[in-house]
């Protein structure tokens, strides 16, 4: 179930709903917000949030007039059901873009994700000067289709805005692991934006939309492409995958030791991992299962019952050889081989056509979120560089890490409290 403030909503309900437990920022602030709206017009959308598009209401989930509340304690696009497409994009400050630089943008594209969450255009006073995209009417005959705009922080956000001090220990860069192929220039990042809807029309305009907002202070530097099979549950190897997922909310970061700009907050893990399909299509079915440890057609573990049945780890063969091998993704991927390790997988099928060898570019954009990449990813992924049966048959191609700030309430705006504090 999706949480109350990330659910499903009429666009006349009430936009604050969910806001109650956020700290006051007000009081905190050394940016002022003249300084923030100097020249951008914005002032008349500081305190927006007040939903105006009547026509559109929900009908379900599956309808694509769906709107997800931009507001919450947490940013929506964590908790929220992933929809069909995704757009993720990192996005690198310019030389020129100080503290103050970067919460005027990052004011201007919380403006912005409000509008086009709702299923409004972008307001003319947000667009740069010059720009008259606004009355191009692209979004004319769209609705929101579950439209999330989430956004996060890389490490290096906090040296270029002067904030170095206030990086939190756990957002230090991931270390490099056994066999990666990364690729640094469609790795790390400043900014994330991850845009979520069920509509590739919208995810594609938003992100050219937020692209153009960043002009003179943010340039794009990598963007990728992700869908989702239309129940949710395949990945392009066939398997059915997310089964063993915590509770979502565990993700989340709550407590006294989390920094107020943090608070219902997360860290997300990005990796663009391609999948070696056309070697892995020509294994045998048995071999496929004992790789991953769970049967194809119905995704139950090896060691018998339902997709939902908990895995047997210690169950053996009358001959002693475990049913779930030892080098099964499952077994080394699980808590249990991990002091206890978890994330919240919420990953994205990619297929971007042939490469020039012929073979598929496709695979997952693993999206992993956690409250410390240092107990949740970093050692599952050593631990899985060392032997996992499956990664014979992946790349990891690209990586990134994010602290994704907290929700926002009508007129604030994302890492206010950081860049105010
Ligand atoms: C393209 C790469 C990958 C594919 C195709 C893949 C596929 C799967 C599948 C099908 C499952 C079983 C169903 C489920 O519980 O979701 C699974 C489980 C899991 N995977 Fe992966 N995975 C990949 C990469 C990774 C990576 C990079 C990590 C973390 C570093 C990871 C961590 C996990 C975890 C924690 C589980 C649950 C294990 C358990 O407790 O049963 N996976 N994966």
């Amino acid at each position: 179930m999706p949480a109350a403030d990330e659910g499903v909503a009429d666009a006349d309900a009430d936009a604050s709903a969910g806001q109650t437990g956020r700290p006051a920022t007000a009081g905190r602030r050394r940016v002022s917000r003249r300084t923030l709206l100097a020249g951008g017009g914005l002032a008349a959308l500081a305190g927006g949030g007040t939903v105006t598009a009547a026509a559109l209401r929900s009908d379900g989930r599956a309808t694509a007039s769906a709107v997800i509340p931009f507001h919450g304690p947490h940013q929506a696009g964590i908790l929220t059901p992933r929809q069909q497409h995704v757009r993720l994009a990192a996005f690198d400050l310019g030389n020129r873009t100080d503290r103050g630089r970067a919460a005027a943008l990052l004011l201007r594209w919380t403006s912005a994700a409000e509008h086009l969450t709702r299923g409004e255009a972008v307001p003319a006073e947000l667009e740069p000067p010059g720009s008259r995209a606004a009355e191009t009417g692209a979004l004319d005959g769209s609705a929101p289709a579950r439209l999330t705009v989430t956004f996060g922080l890389g490490p290096t956000f906090f040296d270029r805005t002067g904030l170095t001090a206030a990086r939190p220990a756990t957002l230090a860069p991931l270390p490099s692991f056994p066999e990666d192929q990364l690729d640094p220039a469609r790795s790390d990042g400043d900014l994330l934006v991850q845009i979520g809807a069920d509509d590739a029309f919208v995810t594609a305009h938003v992100l050219r939309t937020l692209q153009r907002l960043a002009h003179g202070e943010a340039k794009l530097r990598w963007a990728m492409t992700g869908f989702t099979a239309a129940d949710g549950r395949r990945n392009l190897m066939g398997q059915i995958d997310g089964t063993n997922n915590p509770e979502p909310a565990r993700a989340l970061l709550n407590g006294p030791d989390v920094p107020p700009w943090l608070e219902g907050g997360s860290y997300v893990v990005i990796r663009r991992i391609r999948m070696l399909l056309d070697h892995w299509d020509t294994l045998p079915p048995t071999h496929r299962e004992q790789v991953l440890g769970r049967r194809a057609a119905d995704g139950a573990p090896l060691t018998g019952g339902t997709e939902r049945t908990p895995v047997d780890l210690a169950a053996a063969r009358p001959d002693g050889v475990p049913v779930i091998a030892a080098n099964a993704h499952i077994r080394l991927a699980a808590p249990a081989s991990n002091h206890g390790a978890t994330m919240v997988r919420r990953s994205w099928s990619f297929h971007d056509g042939l490469r020039a060898d012929g073979t598929p570019d496709a695979g997952l954009l693993f999206m992993a979120w956690q409250s410390d990449p240092r107990t949740g990813f970093i050692p599952v992924q050593q631990r899985l560089s060392r032997g996992d049966a499956l990664a014979r048959y992946l790349v990891h191609e690209t990586s990134a890490l994010f602290a994704v700030p907290g929700g926002t309430r009508p007129g604030g705006y994302v890492a206010q409290a950081l860049l105010e504090g």
